[in-house]
């Protein structure tokens, strides 16, 4: 069964691995381009939309870096790592999450725009679900607000 979910767990260890390179292959640079502005478009009309800036040209810098992110994490060229300032990518990118409360409900959210996305691709559904195993699991990272009301921050 594809685009299965877990619940995030406040403490519990998250274990998870990149995306396959292969992924990225079968879709090239501008497939993976395609991908990513079809997910944050669908972010810009979704119920976390308001984590998110309004402004059309702010939003289309963080659909360029998501971008290059994604292509970087999937074994692509380097094209984001001058952001990160020396830090290890996934650290950096689960620390710039910090900023935002963000509870489950969110990131199911965020998951859910995922998906549609994905689904719109015309690759092996093998390589969909390894890459969504990368993103169901890390995204249990940005997940910091919890229903009890407390904050918990997770480390890699
Ligand atoms: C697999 C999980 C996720 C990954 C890999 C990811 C990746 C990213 C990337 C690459 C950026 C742009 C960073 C930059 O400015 O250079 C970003 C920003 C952001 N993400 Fe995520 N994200 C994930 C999950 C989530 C979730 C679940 C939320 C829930 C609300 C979220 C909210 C945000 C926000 C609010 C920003 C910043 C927007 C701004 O700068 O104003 N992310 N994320």
């Amino acid at each position: 069964m594809s685009y299965k979910v877990s619940k995030t767990i406040k403490g519990e260890k998250i274990e998870f691995k990149n995306p396959s390179a292969a992924f990225y292959e079968a879709l090239g640079e501008d497939g993976m381009r395609k991908l990513m502005y079809d997910f944050y478009d669908r972010i810009y009309e979704s119920d976390i939309a308001n984590f998110f800036p309004q402004d059309l040209q702010e939003f289309e810098k963080i659909k360029k870096k998501n971008t290059n992110f994604f292509i970087q994490i999937c074994g692509g060229p380097k094209v984001y790592e001058d952001e990160s300032r020396g830090m290890e990518l996934n650290e950096y990118m689960v620390r710039l999450h910090d900023d935002f409360s963000i509870y489950e409900k969110s990131r199911l959210e965020w998951l859910g725009c995922m998906r549609q996305s994905l689904e719109q691709v015309d690759i092996d559904q093998e390589l969909k679900d390894d890459f969504w195993n990368y993103v169901e699991k890390f995204s249990k990272f940005t997940v910091n607000s919890f229903a009890d009301g407390g904050k918990f921050y997770a480390n890699l």
